[in-house]
């Protein structure tokens, strides 16, 4: 997608071939910049860091962080090292393990001076499908927001489509065009008149910072709410959907996204709003089924919780990066990073193969059996 005017993706080789460009997402939307990745460490770094974040970039990371580890050691020992230290970095997200055992599955089987090299063509691969897998969940969505904003009552119908999301599911939480935002996008470029209401997203605030800036960058209406906003919005008939990504889908249609998303499909199901999951294929979890049970819950640092990062607005140090406390000293913060929505509460799955049904049958229909 765009930043002023020219297109870019979230991750790359650099010209070297040998090691890889990431976008910088700790400093958006204050500060636009990439880092250059050379080892399986920095790779490991970068995503538990959170430089890269969203399921989808956290996988093709992995991905990447492989073909570095094996371009210093080959052996399936280094191999073992690497994938656990990678796949340890967070837990919740699917995307990560699935890409790193697409690596691991391609390169096992081939003698250790071949393996890196097929490692790069395995994560070059997993990145572009990404990107057809996303553009595709784009336009099954763009349908969706089609027929929802001619189904509007007439007094409706001469304003914006009003969608609301929560955290970043745009083109900087994949290799470009998103999930949850693809269908944005493209409705956009198909000259709907549409607005977004952006979930601030807290603690990290991807929503105000991320979701923001790239909406902002392909010039889509939007507007950043606190986090507590979207129920009065929806009671007051300020939403005519919310679509939002997962970073792990259960077999049965549950779906694990940011913190904050359960509340958000309560408050759409007590008003009638649709809401829906935007995924690609490489976020289902066939192996689990109830998603309150059984998918891990990444708890992050208190201290994403009992401070802030912002640019300071004024004084002699006006315009640099701060963190800032909020609460007291001796207050503790947790800091659960995902919650799960259940099944009954997703009006549909927004796939790169189709539209399903929240449930077994549903995911069945379009993938066949996992
Ligand atoms: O903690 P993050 O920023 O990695 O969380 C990202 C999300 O929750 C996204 O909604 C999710 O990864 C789906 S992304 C396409």
């Amino acid at each position: 997608m765009n930043i002023d005017g020219q297109a870019w993706r979230t991750i790359g080789l650099e010209p070297d071939g040998r090691s890889v460009w990431v976008i910088d997402q700790t400093q958006l939307p204050h500060r636009f910049g990439t880092r250059s990745l050379s080892s399986c460490e920095q790779a490991a770094a970068a995503i538990s860091t959170m430089v890269v974040r969203g399921a989808p970039l956290i996988g093709v990371t992995g991905a990447y962080g492989l073909m570095l580890a094996l371009q210093n050691d080959a052996s399936d020992a280094a191999l073992a090292a690497a994938f656990d230290q990678l796949n340890a970095t967070r837990p919740t997200a699917v995307n990560l393990r699935w890409a790193l055992e697409r690596v691991r599955d391609r390169v096992l089987a081939l003698p250790p001076a071949k393996r890196a090299v097929a490692a790069r063509e395995e994560a070059g691969l997993i990145a572009n499908e990404d990107v057809a897998m996303c553009s595709a969940i784009g336009d099954h969505g763009l349908e969706i927001i089609q027929r929802l904003a001619a189904a509007r009552p007439e007094v409706r119908k001469n304003k914006p489509f009003q969608v609301l999301t929560h955290c970043n599911a745009g083109w900087l939480a994949t290799v470009d065009w998103g999930t949850a935002l693809a269908p944005i996008y493209k409705a956009r470029r198909a000259g709907l008149d549409l607005h977004v209401w952006v979930d601030e997203t807290r603690p990290r605030n991807q929503g105000a910072s991320l979701t923001a800036y790239e909406l902002g960058r392909e010039g889509v209406p939007h507007t950043v709410i606190v986090d507590n906003a979207g129920g009065h919005l929806m009671q007051n008939g300020e939403v005519d959907a919310v679509i939002v990504g997962t970073d792990r889908t259960t077999r049965r249609g549950d779906v694990c996204n940011k913190i904050g998303t359960y509340l958000k499909a309560l408050a759409a199901y007590d008003n009638a709003v649709p809401f829906y999951v935007a995924l690609p294929a490489s976020t289902i979890d066939w192996s689990l089924d109830d998603g309150v049970a059984e998918i891990p819950i990444e708890a992050r640092s208190p201290q994403e919780v009992t401070a802030i990062q912002g640019r300071l607005l004024d004084g002699p140090a006006a315009g640099t990066l701060a963190q800032v406390q909020l609460t007291p000293n001796g207050s503790d913060g947790f800091n659960p990073a995902f919650d799960v929505t259940p099944a009954r509460l997703v009006t549909a799955l927004i796939t790169d193969r189709g539209v399903a049904d929240a449930s077994e049958e549903g995911l069945k229909s379009l993938y066949g059996c996992g």
